[in-house]
């Protein structure tokens, strides 16, 4: 049931829906992750949220190592605790080819559940704390597109009406 999908790009709508938190924790979580983590790793991208998927539930996927025993599921994330600030490049599957410096908490605390509802709590800082940031982003419908100043939208302005242009011909019935 989760073979067909793939990931979406901008400017799909699904990418900016508030997604919904996930009440009950059966075996298709497991079976939606690992198609994610296939198409995290087919991207060559570190994480992979649920709406990137078309899937619009509260839910990501991500390997900060690059070995296998790196992958990470996290159900239902709540950041907190927060604390210093870091800027650095980041991209999104969604948005190929682009990269913008944002600016991110440094260290902070995410409380989540994993694949089984078990509660999960972990601090981390530096380039994980920044996955956690964007991956939770996507599950508020938030994308690099939103966090984009008037430079980097310059900079891209081709690159993003040739992504409209792609999505327009992908989806010629549809209403954009
Ligand atoms: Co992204």
């Amino acid at each position: 049931m989760y073979d067909e999908l793939q990931i979406i790009k901008w400017p799909d709508p699904r990418l900016k829906k508030a997604s919904v938190a996930v009440t009950t924790f059966d075996d298709n979580l497991k079976t939606l992750s690992d198609r994610m983590f296939t198409l995290m790793r087919e991207a060559k991208g570190v994480g992979l949220a649920a709406p990137q998927v078309g899937v619009n539930i509260r839910l990501f996927v991500m390997n900060a190592t690059g070995q296998p025993e790196g992958d990470r599921v996290y159900i239902n994330p709540v950041l907190t605790e927060g604390s210093g600030s870091d800027e650095d490049e980041e991209g999104c599957l969604s948005l190929p080819t682009i990269y913008i410096p944002v600016l991110r908490d440094e260290t902070l605390t995410m409380t989540a559940k994993d694949l089984t509802g078990q509660p999960i709590a972990e601090t981390a800082t530096g380039f994980v704390a920044r996955v956690w940031q964007h991956e939770t982003d996507h599950l508020n419908g938030v994308l690099l597109t939103d966090r984009m100043g008037p430079v980097a939208k310059m900079t891209f302005r081709k690159k993003l009406k040739e992504l409209e242009e792609d999505y327009a011909i992908a989806n010629p019935k549809k209403k954009r």
